[in-house]
């Protein structure tokens, strides 16, 4: 029984990641771009139903949902090879068509305004599948559409579907020293941030400041185009979802592979890293070099390659980690090279949970040849996370102290003016809240620390989802 995802991509980012991550998905499942399945694609084995339907003539369509409120990149997509991919209907572009000015308001006041039209389209793919087992939301959280829009699908689809596993590729933005891409995006972000803690099961936090930092120092490539980026985007979203689409003993859906990195429900915001990078986009991931299992884990390990832009500090620390190795891996290099870690403590751990490193061997595609042996992706739940919340919420502060801004949104908002402050002050404080207890993650302690408002430690909640 296949157990389908749902793909949601919202506002220009969340369009542009998914169309990277539609392309990859159809090279490795040996599917054209017309979605037809390709005569040289015998091998089999892989689950192509989770991420995508067949049609009564077979071709394969994607299980997605294109919405953005300007039709700048949806219409691309459509004017690209891969038009025919896609089920027309599932694209919702907004009439008025003006986007929604990198403000969270009117990208959320908009979601209420065609609730319909995307509910049919939500509902319409999820009674399409025989076993749901969730959505996956591409977005941004510094723009308007993919914030403010993607915060209403959020709010809608733990209201709607609570028993779905909600998770999301989230993009934050870059922030190079103290300039930040979008003026107004601490508001916009920590809008979202609360609906990504408070209605999502896991976010997959992808870094714009980080990415572009990799692609500097690593690939040499200083001023990158989305393109760049997104390709780096793209391998990490198709190495995470590899064994739900090559399924092997371990792992197999994305309820397992979330139970093992979030053992408690609000500190769920996983951090990636990824190596060796190879790609078409950036010429410096074509030189190859020689690769192990232990080589690759110890890379995964260190902070550089991480695709978030934190410093670690003394106390902070892994809660959990997966690491999925593709290639030929052997279950025995495995075990060696995670004694190995062990005895040279690459890796801190949380004090009140076991410390140890899950390992998934996912197959890879038998279509895509890559130039190394090995490659590994880490899903880690790292506490140092909170130094990403902290600086938005600084940042934040800033701008509210000043009221800078703060008549753009209310224009916006049908709420009142002292509702609209409300609703901020609330934002704030969700994700004050999700700070401390990262922080208090890092204390032995953390099983009897218990949430303001909330009965009972956070640890005993571990079972809730
Ligand atoms: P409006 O433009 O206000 O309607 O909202 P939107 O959600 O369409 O905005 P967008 O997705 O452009 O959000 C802006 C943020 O997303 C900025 O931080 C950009 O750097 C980032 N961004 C936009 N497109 C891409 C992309 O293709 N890849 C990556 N990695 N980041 C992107």
């Amino acid at each position: 029984m296949p157990r389908e995802i749902i793909t949601l991509q919202a506002g220009q980012c969340g369009n542009q990641i998914g169309m990277e991550f539609w392309k990859q998905l159809c090279l490795e499942h040996g599917i054209s771009k017309d979605g037809v399945l390709e005569e040289w694609a015998t091998e089999g084995g892989d689950r192509k139903d989770v991420f995508f339907y067949q049609a009564d003539d077979d071709h394969y369509i994607p299980r997605s949902i294109m919405i953005d409120l300007e039709p700048r990149v949806i219409n691309n997509i459509l004017q690209s090879d891969y038009a025919n991919l896609y089920n027309q209907e599932n694209i919702f572009i907004s009439k008025d068509g003006g986007g929604a000015g990198n403000n969270w308001v009117s990208g959320h006041e908009q979601g209420k305004r065609i609730h319909e039209d995307l509910l049919e389209m939500m509902d319409r793919e999820a009674d399409n599948s025989d076993s749901l087992e969730g959505f996956m939301l591409l977005h941004s959280i510094a723009g308007g559409t993919g914030s403010g829009l993607g915060s209403w699908i959020l709010e809608n689809l733990s209201d709607r579907y609570p028993k779905k596993i909600v998770q999301t590729y989230s993009v934050f933005p870059n922030n190079d020293g103290d300039s930040s891409d979008v003026v107004v995006q601490p508001y916009n972000s920590v809008l979202t941030l609360k609906r990504l803690t408070t209605d999502a099961d896991s976010v997959v936090v992808l870094d714009n400041t980080a990415l572009n930092q990799i692609l500097a120092d690593r690939l040499h490539i200083q001023n990158p185009t989305f393109a760049q980026t997104n390709q780096l985007v793209s391998t990490v979203m198709s190495a995470s979802t590899s064994t739900l689409r090559y399924p092997g003993y371990m792992n197999n859906d994305l309820i397992s592979m979330l139970a093992s990195l979030i053992p408690t429900p609000r500190c769920h915001y996983l951090m990636t890293a990824y190596t060796p990078f190879s790609g078409d986009h950036v010429d410096q991931a074509k030189s190859v070099r020689k690769t192990t299992v232990l080589d690759v884990m110890r890379r995964l390990l260190q902070p550089k390659n991480r695709m978030v832009s934190v410093n670690p500090t003394k106390k902070s620390c892994y809660i959990s980690i997966l690491n999925i190795i593709q290639g030929e891996a052997d279950p025995t290099d495995v075990h060696k090279s995670l004694l190995r870690i062990r005895e040279r403590r690459l890796a801190q751990f949380i004090p009140w949970g076991p410390a140890s490193i899950q390992v998934a061997l996912s197959r890879k595609s038998p279509y895509v040849t890559t130039p190394h042996r090995v490659s590994g992706l880490m899903l880690a739940n790292h506490t140092s996370i909170a130094g990403l919340f902290k600086r938005t919420c600084d940042q934040f502060d800033r701008l509210l102290k000043r009221n800078a801004f703060v008549e753009r949104y209310k224009k916006e908002s049908e709420l009142s003016d002292k509702d609209f402050l409300e609703e901020m002050t609330e934002s704030r404080s969700v994700v004050q809240e999700l700070i401390n207890e990262y922080e208090a993650s890092e204390s032995p302690d953390y099983v009897t620390w218990s949430t303001p408002g909330l009965s009972e430690p956070s640890a005993a909640r571990a079972g809730e989802r």
